[in-house]
């Protein structure tokens, strides 16, 4: 029998104690294999991207990274949720709900008067858990990326 999931809500301000070199691996290939706009991240940069956030959810099976998802807020007026993401074998058994909510109940989201998402795909997800889709206003995007 497989082990069962354990949910963990990291500690802003600890993160960066909290991955160790292998987990940050794992983090490295969920966002490589489950997604298209997080992949490539070097270790430094997804150190960095930790410390910068001000929720992070992540689910283990065993020693497995299955889940991951966070935030950034500035604990008052707006936050936006980003990189949530479930491995294939794991989804659609409520993993994706069990991430997202633990990031609104957060110390640095809960209250806040407005959480933010960008989605291409997973719209009918975020709507099952309450969001909106906002026709009335404008996505606009700076792309340093390049250059
Ligand atoms: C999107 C994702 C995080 C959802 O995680 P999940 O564990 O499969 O979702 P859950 O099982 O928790 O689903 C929660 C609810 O949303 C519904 N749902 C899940 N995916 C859905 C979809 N694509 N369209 C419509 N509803 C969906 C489920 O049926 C469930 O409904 P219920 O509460 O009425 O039973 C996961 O599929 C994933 O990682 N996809 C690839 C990465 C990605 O696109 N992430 C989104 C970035 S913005």
């Amino acid at each position: 029998m497989s082990a069962a999931i354990q949910l963990i809500c990291h500690r802003a301000g600890a993160l960066r104690l909290r991955w160790w070199p292998g987990q940050l691996r794992q983090l490295r290939a969920l966002l490589d294999d489950h997604s298209f706009w997080a992949q490539g991240r070097s270790p430094a940069q997804l150190r960095q991207m930790l410390a910068g956030s001000q929720a992070v959810v992540s689910a283990w099976r065993g020693g497995r990274l299955v889940g991951f998802g966070r935030a950034t807020s500035d604990g008052v007026f707006r936050a936006v949720l980003w990189d949530v993401v479930v491995a294939g074998e794991e989804q659609g058994q409520g993993l994706g709900r069990q991430l997202v909510e633990a990031l609104l109940a957060s110390r640095n989201l809960a209250g806040v008067e407005r959480v933010y998402l960008m989605t291409t795909n997973s719209t009918g997800f975020y709507k099952r858990l309450g969001f909106d889709v906002i026709t009335n206003q404008k996505l606009m995007i700076l792309d340093q990326s390049s250059g």
